[in-house]
């Protein structure tokens, strides 16, 4: 007779994984609230600018936080779907992602004279996120064709690089929204309560999308140095 073992602890485990993954779909749409209002009501923006910070926070915090989210087996809108629809759906939502970015960024650019470029700690970080972002979608597409290119590289290592360069692509994304909602110019506006609970939340969805693809990179990790043994 089959005995079901039931583990408590793994048990737990998985109800935290689905409340935090909830946390963070919540987190990002307070943060994308917060940030959208600012750029909508504040007339004072220019209007490139204005659609620089939309552009800029849509493509970050929501729909590359869900192409990564896609994979996690506890994302509430995802875990029960088939691996190979996950797939299509994250390569949709990357490359979606990677299209707001590149028009945020290119309205940024586009709004400020040509020698101030990329002086700011936020322009320097807004840039490293771009070039990530463009890579990433070189590296996924990559990934998609893993199987077919596996005489010539391994598709471990062709996965690895994608996801480390995913979590960079996101972390100075997501680094550069934290510098501009911590300016004088957004706290003035928005107060420094609203700005402290704006970093707060992006910080908490940035960690727990990145466990995912963190695991997954030791993964990679641990598989590469048996492989090499
Ligand atoms: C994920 C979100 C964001 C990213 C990735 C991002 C990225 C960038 C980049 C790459 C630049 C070009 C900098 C340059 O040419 O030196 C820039 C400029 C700018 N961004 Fe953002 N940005 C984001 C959100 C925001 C938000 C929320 C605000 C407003 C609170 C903002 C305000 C500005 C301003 C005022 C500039 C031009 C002035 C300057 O950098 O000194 N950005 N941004």
């Amino acid at each position: 007779m089959e005995v079901e073992t039931y583990n408590v602890q793994n048990d737990l485990k998985v109800r935290l994984s689905y409340v935090l993954n909830t946390l963070v779909h919540m987190a990002a749409a307070i943060v994308i609230y917060i940030v959208w209002k600012f750029a909508i009501v504040n007339d004072s923006i220019d209007k490139k600018l204005q659609l620089h910070i939309i552009f800029s926070v849509t493509g970050y915090q929501f729909l590359i936080i869900e192409a990564i989210l896609s994979f996690a087996p506890s994302n509430s809108w995802s875990f029960i779907m088939h691996h190979k629809h996950r797939k299509v759906v994250h390569l949709i939502l990357q490359v979606l992602g990677a299209i707001f970015v590149i028009v945020g960024f290119s309205l940024a650019v586009a709004a400020k004279s040509p020698k101030l470029h990329f002086r700011s700690g936020h322009g320097i970080c807004g840039l490293i996120g771009f070039i990530f972002t463009l890579i990433c979608l070189v590296n996924g597409t990559l990934t998609f064709l893993a199987p077919k290119l596996r005489d010539k590289i391994r598709p471990t290592t062709i996965k690895f690089g994608h996801a480390v360069c995913g979590c960079i692509a996101v972390s100075m994304g997501l680094i550069t929204l934290c510098i501009a909602i911590n300016t004088s110019w957004f706290i003035n506006s928005n107060g420094k309560g609203v700005s402290g609970i704006a970093t707060a939340l992006v910080v908490l969805s940035l960690a727990f999308t990145l466990l995912y693809p963190a695991k997954s990179i030791q993964g990679f990790l641990a598989n590469m140095r048996t492989t090499e043994l």
